[in-house]
């Protein structure tokens, strides 16, 4: 009877030390857990203001280049001051984003903010020989987190551009409204992608520019596309791809059209 009740209660305790045990194993994952999204989101935060920083270097050194070109001058630098501008507020909201904090969205004109991006993208695209086709409305609006929908149209360009080099080619970003949602899409005549990497665009650090062969530079550290993913999510909304090897590629935007807040 005695060696039964002993073996209960030895049974008891290491049924206790085993939840014990659990329990610190479940705190310990939340921290790596936490710890994995900072670091993802850090890389998120350094790739989206590196591809600020090259626009901004470029500006700044037409401008000290042209001083006697006023005009030229001027334009640099007030590109200059937008993309810091941008800098500081994609930060702003991606640490934002990082902490789990909502962020509170603003009606914003689609046009606009293609038109933007462009302006603070470095080179003419024309200079690669591509030709840029903006298929969107006038008045089409979306309530969002601007800087943020902006980062990923930038993103989606860069990477189309990247995709068309060196031989030039179309590059279309069209939007349209339908229900509830607005639909951009970011098209280009490049060269595809294979369809065993389809799967694995959006994951992070997924890429297929080697160090051998970068189209550009800065590129190439596979964190865009998951950048992508993310905004499009806290947004409530989601991106895909369709795509034919040797053919182009096309990304598709889908968001609601109007979201008070985002997480
Ligand atoms: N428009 C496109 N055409 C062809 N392949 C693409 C296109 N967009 C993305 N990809 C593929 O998806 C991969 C991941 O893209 P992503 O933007 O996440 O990273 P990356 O462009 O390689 O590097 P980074 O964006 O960090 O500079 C690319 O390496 C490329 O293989
Ligand atoms: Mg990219």
């Amino acid at each position: 009877m005695a060696s039964i009740i002993d073996k209960r209660l030895s049974l008891h305790h290491r049924l206790a030390k085993k939840e014990q045990e659990n329990s610190a194993l479940k705190s310990q994952n939340l921290q790596l857990q936490a710890l994995a999204s900072l670091g993802s989101a850090t890389s998120m935060i350094a790739h989206e203001i590196n591809n600020l920083l090259t626009p901004l270097a470029n500006y700044a050194a037409l401008a000290v280049q042209n001083p006697d070109d006023r005009e030229l001058a001027a334009k640099a630098l007030d590109k200059t001051v937008r993309n810091c501008q941008r800098a500081a507020r994609i930060m702003g909201s991606m640490l934002t984003m990082a902490n789990g904090r909502k962020q509170q969205t603003s009606k914003a004109n689609i046009l606009a903010m293609v038109e933007e991006v462009f302006t603070c993208l470095c080179r003419d695209l024309g200079k690669d020989g591509i030709t840029v086709r903006v298929q969107v409305p006038q008045d089409l609006e979306l309530t969002c987190v601007p800087v943020q929908i902006q980062q990923v149209l930038m993103n989606l360009i860069l990477n189309a551009r990247d995709a068309m080099l060196p031989a030039g080619g179309i590059l279309t970003i069209a939007a349209s409204a339908a229900d509830e949602h607005v639909e951009l899409a970011v098209s280009d005549t490049g060269k595809g992608i294979a369809p065993e990497d389809i799967e694995r665009v959006f994951q992070p650090f997924f890429t297929t520019k080697t160090e051998a062969d970068r189209p550009a530079q800065g590129s190439g550290s596979g964190v865009g596309l998951a950048f992508c993913q993310r905004v499009a999510e806290a947004h409530a909304g989601r991106i895909s791809v369709t795509s034919r090897l040797g053919e182009g590629t096309t990304f598709r935007l889908r968001l609601p059209k109007s979201r008070p807040e985002h997480r």
